[in-house]
């Protein structure tokens, strides 16, 4: 390991920062260009500028074609389904014959530049074929999470509006195989926006029905697509291009479409392969996520394959497929250098085998590094994940709407110190400042709004779906000329960040992002409910978890157990299992200031044994003593 000093990144965050043109102008060059940009940035187009204005090119020739001539035989990607119990790796050169394939499916339904494919997957390798092949002719694929409900499904359908929707037949998870057809059924029926087509990946475990004249089989299609040799070329699209658009929770029940465009994506992932992960082509890299979310985008998809590695799309969990020793057991087996997943994992690991004795069972002497982030890494958990892997544990920060890490230990430049507890420092493009709510910058070691000065480097969101309005509204009003994190942390002497929480709403369940405004919105759908409030509370597995309080209409005489199971159960229908919603408490009445805010911070300061304050707004004392009695009736500590 390489400590402070003679660490490059000093040097490099400052080039980055002194001459941003030149920085990024050096970094386009890992990129193949069908036309080279002239210009790295213009701060005159889009919302606050955009990169390689002027440049053209295509993110499947870079992620696939380019590679195949000098290693058309290496393993692109391995396939590890312990859910399955399969395991299958396809070559660059597979895989580019099944991409172009695809593509030419897709045109022959009509999908062209620009149009919207929805991809509704698991973790197969038809995901990955799905995205490329929709990035290979120019159309903008939209990646919905396999766990979100159908009517989730249909607000993406509605926003997005795609020409056609790729999905497979079923998921599976180690508790029952999920068919995903008629939740798909219904959101198309609930949307009204409906696509012209449906492809449908028949899995064996839960074949789909097909709808005459709407859906078709994808196996079939891409045979006789590579039958009759057909092959979609990769299409030029400009660098400001779309090349998805990834729905992500925002503080109300609409969520929010994140752009991404093509070659600022391009050019800081191939970046960030090199200078934060040190990962060379030719290596295996494996993220433990899923398509369905900013990281399998990035560093399932795109990152590995744009740096000529390999990757690994895993079917399973951390545990119970079938024991706490799976992630070892794939390190092995793959010759992973590097494991990017989220903290709760390791915690679910560590929970049933806290001594590591599953890990003695396997060889991970290549195992260079691991990556955490998606939530908090608590210094516990990766003091735990040191001593056991004996290699760095890096927390890096990031979100949906920036692509990559704003803030990491940059492995590839040289590492600096660790401190437990921080993700290091930001990385080159992001000038990140804490400021006060006046937007006053504050001193070392003092909390505030986490904020980034425009503008954002290469990769980040240049806007959200066709709402230049709502982009600005959400990040960029708030602190004119900084783009809001709507993180809240602190940076330390050294430069380190510190992440601490969110500013807003949203709550972070197993490294997943919720929004609990979304959930009250569902809450408040049930007929016998007057007014609710949902917090996230304290979880030593998932970080945290959502609690929902409720409060009866006048008159409703039936058993607040009964209606509480109803909510549960209807949050998991419209939101979706990945809510993990289980915890519904009726009350009598929720505290409130006398101004009528719900005060949801004091509650979940309650519920989770931290000390508070009385709030001097509060409208009646009594409410609070109220709360902590109905938290304790539910056994939760108060
Ligand atoms: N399709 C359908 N349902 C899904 C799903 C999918 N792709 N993924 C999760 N679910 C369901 C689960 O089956 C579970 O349903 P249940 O309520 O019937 O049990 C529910 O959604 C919650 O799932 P999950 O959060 O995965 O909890 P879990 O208790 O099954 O597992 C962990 C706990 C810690 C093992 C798991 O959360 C985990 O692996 N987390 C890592 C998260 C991660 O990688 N995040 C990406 C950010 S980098
Ligand atoms: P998502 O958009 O789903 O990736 O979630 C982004 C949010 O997750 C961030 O705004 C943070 O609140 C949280 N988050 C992600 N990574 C970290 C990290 N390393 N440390 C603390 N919080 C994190």
């Amino acid at each position: 390991m390489t400590m402070q000093g003679k660490s490059r990144y000093a040097e490099t965050y400052a080039a980055a920062r002194d001459d941003a043109q030149a920085f990024w102008g050096e970094a386009a060059k890992a990129i193949d260009w069908f036309k080279a940009p002239t210009t790295t940035f213009d701060p005159t187009k889009g919302v606050f500028g955009h990169w390689f204005p002027d440049g053209e090119l295509n993110t499947c020739w870079n992620a696939v074609d380019r590679h195949v001539a000098s290693r058309g035989n290496q393993t692109a990607l391995i396939y590890d389904s312990p859910v399955t119990g399969t395991q299958r790796r396809m070559s660059y050169k597979e895989l580019q014959s099944d991409v172009e394939a695809l593509g030419a499916v897709l045109q022959d339904h009509g999908v062209a530049k620009g149009d919207r494919v929805i991809v509704y997957m698991p973790m197969i390798l038809e995901a990955v074929v799905a995205m490329l092949a929709c990035a290979r002719i120019g159309a903008v694929h939209s990646v919905v999470f396999g766990g979100f409900a159908a009517k989730e499904l249909a607000t993406r359908i509605e926003d997005a509006k795609p020409k056609l929707i790729l999905a497979a037949s079923c998921g599976i998870e180690p508790s029952r195989v999920v068919a995903y057809k008629p939740l798909l059924d219904e959101a198309i029926r609930l949307s009204a926006v409906k696509p012209d087509s449906v492809l449908v990946f028949q899995r064996p475990q839960a074949l789909a029905e097909l709808t005459a004249g709407r859906d078709h089989d994808w196996a079939q299609a891409v045979a006789a697509a590579k039958a009759a040799g057909k092959k979609a070329p990769c299409v030029p699209v400009k660098a400001t291009d779309p090349l998805y658009v990834l729905y992500t929770s925002g503080t109300t029940g609409k969520p929010k479409g994140v752009v991404r465009d093509n070659g600022g994506y391009c050019v800081a992932l191939a970046w960030s392969m090199r200078g934060l992960y040190d990962i060379r082509p030719g290596e295996v890299f494996w993220t433990a996520s899923d398509v369905g979310w900013v990281v399998g985008h990035s560093y399932i998809v795109y990152g590995p394959l744009i740096n000529g590695s390999t990757s690994v799309v895993y079917e399973g969990k951390p545990v119970g497929t079938p024991d706490p020793g799976a992630f070892w057991r794939v390190i092995q087996e793959t010759g992973a250098k590097a494991l990017f997943t989220a903290p709760t994992a390791l915690r679910a690991i560590k929970k049933e085998d806290p001594k590591a004795e599953y890990l003695k069972k396997y060889d991970l002497s290549g195992f260079r590094a691991l990556f955490l982030a998606g939530e908090r890494a608590d210094p516990d958990t990766v003091k735990w994940a040191e001593d056991i892997l004996k290699v760095p544990v890096i927390d890096h920060w990031w979100q949906t709407e920036t692509g990559w890490a704003i803030a990491g230990n940059p492995t590839g430049l040289g590492m600096l110190p660790v401190k437990h507890g921080s993700p290091t420092v930001p990385m080159p493009g992001y000038d990140v400042r804490i400021v006060d709510e006046g937007g006053h910058e504050v001193a070392a070691d003092k909390m505030g709004s986490i904020v980034i000065k425009l503008p954002l480097p290469p990769g980040c969101l240049p806007t959200l779906w066709e709402a230049d309005d709502r982009f600005r509204e959400s990040y960029l009003t708030a602190f004119p000329g900084y783009y809001n994190t709507s993180d809240a942390g602190f940076v330390d002497k050294d430069g380190y960040l510190f992440i601490m929480g969110r500013t807003d709403d949203i709550i972070n369940v197993a490294g997943h992002r919720l929004s609990t405004g979304g959930m009250e919105e569902v809450l408040s759908s049930h007929p016998d409910v007057a007014e609710c409030a949902v917090i996230g509370i304290k979880d030593s597995l998932k970080g945290e978890q959502p609690c929902g309080f409720v409060v009866l209409k006048a008159g409703v005489d039936r058993s607040p157990l009964d209606v509480e199971k109803e909510i549960v159960g209807l949050v998991r229908d419209k939101i979706g299992p990945v809510a993990a919603f289980k915890i519904a408490i009726t009350v009598n009445r929720l505290p409130k200031t006398r101004s009528g805010k719900i005060l949801r911070g004091t509650m979940k300061k309650i519920a989770d044994g931290d000390s508070w304050s009385m709030p001097a707004t509060i409208d009646d004392p009594a409410v609070l003593d109220e709360i902590a009695a109905s938290l304790k009736s539910k056994g939760i500590a108060g």
